[in-house]
C-alpha cells in the first residue's frame, strides 16, 4: 500500500515521512479523528485558490486521498450548496474521515468511500448508486507520494467524471515545464525518490499531457506558500 507524504518538507537537518496518520503522527482521538499537521498550514491558502470557483457552484465534489478528512469537513462547512464525497485507501484514514463527519454533523458531507487511484477503472458511488457528473474533484498532496499511474488514473477519471463545467483541483509540489520551482523542491524530490523510486515531484508538463489525453486542459496554476501550487484542470473546449 502506498505510503503517505512527508509531514514536512525536508531540510538538511530534518527528514520526516508520514507513512500513515496516527502511526507517524499523533494517535487518533478516542472517536478515531486524526490530525494532519499539514492541514493547519495548507487549508487557508488552498481555499483562497478554490473558493472563487466552488463558492458559485452546486452539485457534488469528490475528494481523493482525503487522509484525515479535515479538508473535506472544513470546506463542506463553507460550501453548503455542494455535497462533499471524501475517499481514501487506508482503513484508519476512512475511520478518521467518518469520525470527523460525525463530529462536524454536516448534512453535505457524505460517508467516506474507498477509492484506490491505482485502479484505472476507479469510480465513485453516490448514495449506493454509481455517481453522476461531478462539479469538482479535489486532491491534495497525493501525486508525489504515489506511483505515476495514480496521476494517470486521477486525470483519466476526471475526464470521465467531471461535468462539462467541472474542475479538478490538485495541490502539491510540482515542477514547471521541466524545472523545479526551488532548490528545496529538488531536494525534496530526491528524498522522495530515494524513499520509493515510484514517487517523485510531478511535472506540470507531464500532467498537462495526461489532461489533454483525457479531454481536459490545465486551465490555471496558482502559486501557494512553500513552493507548492494549485493546478486547476477544466474540460478542453472542442474546436469544430
Ligand atoms: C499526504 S496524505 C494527504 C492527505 C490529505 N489529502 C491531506 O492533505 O491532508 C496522502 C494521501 O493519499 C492517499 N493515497 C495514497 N495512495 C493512494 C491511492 N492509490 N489512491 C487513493 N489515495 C491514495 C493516502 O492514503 C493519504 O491519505
Amino acid at each position: 500500500m502506498p505510503n503517505c507524504a512527508p509531514a514536512m518538507r525536508p531540510s538538511a537537518t530534518m527528514v520526516k515521512f508520514v507513512v500513515e496518520y496516527g502511526k507517524d503522527t499523533a494517535p487518533p482521538a478516542p472517536d478515531g479523528r486524526l490530525d494532519a499537521p499539514t492541514f493547519h498550514r495548507n487549508h487557508e491558502p488552498i481555499w483562497s485558490a478554490i473558493a472563487g470557483f466552488l463558492g458559485g457552484q452546486s452539485g457534488d465534489v469528490l475528494e481523493t486521498g482525503s487522509g484525515t478528512g479535515q479538508h473535506a469537513a472544513t470546506y463542506a462547512r463553507r460550501t453548503p450548496r455542494l455535497t462533499w464525497w471524501p475517499s481514501d485507501i487506508y482503513p484508519s484514514h476512512l475511520s478518521s474521515i467518518a469520525a470527523w463527519r460525525e463530529h462536524e454533523g454536516l448534512a453535505n458531507l457524505r460517508a467516506p468511500q474507498r477509492i484506490d487511484l491505482t485502479d484505472p477503472e476507479w469510480t465513485w458511488q453516490a448514495d449506493g448508486r454509481s455517481g453522476g457528473a461531478l462539479a469538482a474533484m479535489f486532491c491534495v498532496n497525493v501525486l508525489h507520494i504515489s506511483p505515476w499511474r495514480v496521476s494517470q488514473n486521477l486525470l483519466s477519471g476526471a475526464g470521465r467524471l467531471l461535468r462539462a463545467d467541472g474542475r479538478l483541483f490538485v495541490y502539491g509540489p510540482f515542477m514547471r515545464d521541466g524545472e523545479h520551482t526551488a532548490p528545496s523542491n529538488a531536494e525534496f524530490d530526491a528524498t522522495l525518490r530515494a524513499q520509493n523510486p515510484q514517487w517523485g515531484v510531478r511535472d506540470t508538463r507531464d500532467l498537462r499531457a495526461l489532461a489533454n489525453d483525457a479531454g481536459l486542459t490545465l486551465a490555471d496554476i496558482t502559486p501557494m506558500p512553500a513552493n507548492n501550487l494549485v493546478l486547476a484542470f477544466a474540460r478542453a473546449i472542442r474546436q469544430n
